[in-house]
């Protein structure tokens, strides 16, 4: 009975803490700029947009891809910036590899950002006021002119876990020797020929983009806005936060400055009950179900028709329900416990008692979610951080991966009879969705206390690390250990050189003293 009195004022305690902070908040000017795009992207961010606007922030979002129905507090501006249907083509841009694909397209991310500076909708924000800024931190750096010209300050938000060529610019550098880059296959236990490849690969990749994008970048904005803008480096030291879309339990731990913060699994939440055939599908599933899908950039029926084969022929063995989310509906040799679907309400299947298995190609929001509902995983990377997020999940003991380029029918079936039948992939997943979900408060209102903290301390410049000023040689007391050094050799030097004076004094005058005595 006590208990319940205790819980009960506990409750109107918090009711009224809760009610006053809503009071304090006033309403702001936030704008998303996040031209360049993926839907991936955009889903990872919808729920800071939403829970911005439901705490009655005014909120535009500048992206080539429309968020659904119209809400409230919500203004949407769509640019004509959509650049990730390139990238349909499973194969193609598997074998084509991600630093090439990278790379290649940053021309055409160009000609897009160009496209949007002169956009209508878009030029008309320059005549408003907003009280913080968030920039999407992938292939949109034309926009750090635009964010300079609002005056605003601004948050940085990156799809996947915020790499070191970014986070160096609030002055915090990711060790290479503990943090592996997202572009390699690495875990945070590393030997030394792969610190070795972490460190020359930041370093080398840092040279080529700073040699090569920056001045390319500069055009850009300095093209639409004025000659007279500062360069890319000092924008980008002025970030107020970093977002980062990943959770130490996933990512590893590393060290963050109180101005980066981990934000990973904003979009996870409960599975709820499914559409009615889906749902008949998935409650039939009395030996399991599986859910295959390669996401929503890379298009299933892209797939050649021998590795479509590949996979029907498998999945027509298992006595498991496969949901394979394919964009055609029609496939004349569909076995009986396969059902094909276009439009997949992935987290409420996820979340569904019947699952056993989720074959995906390890998208971070996909294996974020995987990881949220604890469903062990058959990887199939594409692209980009798949490869990491693949083999991060294969290091967490509760997935297994496979090479869409060389796939057979034994290699398929070994695995995923393996990830059905040996318990450890379901158990650890499990566990890991255990300490991913136990945190002292959701990613969303993480993320939306330190934008509101932004946006009442004006920037939040105090929370400013000093290691922003300092470049690679004083961060690292390169110049220190230079300095000591030096003196180092210089004393050995005039060591070296008293004692050979001295023994040259010594043998002198025993030498005279010798020559006395013969005499
Ligand atoms: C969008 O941009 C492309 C490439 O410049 C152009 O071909 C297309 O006509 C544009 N679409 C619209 C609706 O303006
Ligand atoms: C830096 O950010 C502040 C807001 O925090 C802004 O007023 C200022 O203009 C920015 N300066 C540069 C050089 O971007």
């Amino acid at each position: 009975m006590k208990l319940q009195v205790f819980r009960v004022s506990t409750l109107f305690l918090l009711f009224g803490l809760f009610a006053s902070s809503i009071d304090l908040v006033t309403s702001e000017n936030v704008l998303f700029i996040l031209p360049i795009a993926s839907k991936s992207h955009k889903r990872a961010y919808e729920p800071l947009i939403n829970a911005l606007a439901a705490r009655n922030h005014q909120v535009t979002v500048v992206s080539p891809v429309k968020l659904g129905k119209d809400r409230e507090n919500v203004r949407e501006i769509v640019t004509n910036t959509s650049i990730f249907d390139r990238f349909s083509d499973p194969l193609k841009l598997r074998a084509q590899g991600t630093l090439s694909m990278m790379f290649q397209s940053y021309d055409f991310v160009f000609e897009a950002c160009q496209r949007a500076y002169r956009e209508e909708e878009f030029l008309s924000l320059y005549k408003e006021k907003f009280d913080l800024v968030f920039l999407n931190a992938f292939m949109n750096d034309p926009f750090y002119g635009f964010i300079y010209k609002t005056g605003a300050p601004y948050i940085l938000l990156t799809p996947q876990a915020a790499p070191t060529s970014l986070t160096e610019f609030v002055g915090n550098v990711m060790p290479s020797s503990f943090v592996p880059s997202a572009m390699l296959p690495f875990r945070d236990e590393m030997s030394f020929k792969e610190r070795a490849i972490n460190f020359l690969f930041n370093l080398l990749l840092d040279l080529y983009v700073g040699a090569t994008m920056n001045h390319k970048i500069e055009a850009v904005y300095r093209k639409e806005l004025g000659e007279d803008l500062p360069s890319l480096d000092v924008f980008r030291r002025n970030a107020s936060m970093i977002f980062t879309n990943s959770h130490f339990t996933q990512t590893f731990p590393r060290p963050l400055l109180p101005d980066v913060v981990e934000i990973g699994g904003m979009h996870c939440k409960p599975a709820k009950a499914l559409p009615k055939d889906l749902q008949e599908f998935a409650d039939g599933a009395k030996d399991g179900l599986i859910l295959f899908s390669l996401g929503s950039i890379v298009q299933g029926n892209q797939m050649p028709d021998s590795t479509r084969k590949v996979f029907m022929n498998v999945f027509s063995r298992l006595k498991q329900r496969v949901l394979w989310k394919w964009e055609t509906e029609v496939m004349s040799d569909l076995p009986s416990n396969v059902k094909l679907s276009k439009w997949v309400p992935q987290q409420d299947i996820l979340g569904h008692p019947n699952l056993r298995l989720f074959m995906t190609h390890g998208g971070l929001l996909s294996t974020q979610e995987a990881i949220y509902h604890g469903s062990p995983l058959l990887a199939i990377p594409i692209f980009g951080d798949q490869n990491l997020n693949a083999h991060q999940a294969e290091l967490g003991g509760f997935a297994l991966t496979i090479e869409i380029l060389d796939v057979t029918e034994e290699d398929l079936e070994t695995k995923i009879r393996e990830l059905l039948e040996n318990k450890k992939y379901a158990e650890n997943a499990k566990k890991l969705s255990k300490v991913f979900r136990d945190q002292p408060e959701t990613p969303v209102e993480r993320a939306v206390f330190w934008s509101e903290y932004v946006m009442r301390h004006n920037g939040a410049h105090h929370m400013r690390s000093a290691a922003r000023k300092l470049n690679m040689f004083q961060y690292h007391s390169i110049d220190v250990f230079a300095v000591l050094i030096i003196s180092l050799l210089v004393i050995l030097w005039v060591v070296k050189l008293a004692t050979v004076k001295i023994i040259k004094v010594i043998c002198c005058r025993r030498a005279k003293s010798v020559e006395k005595k013969n005499q």
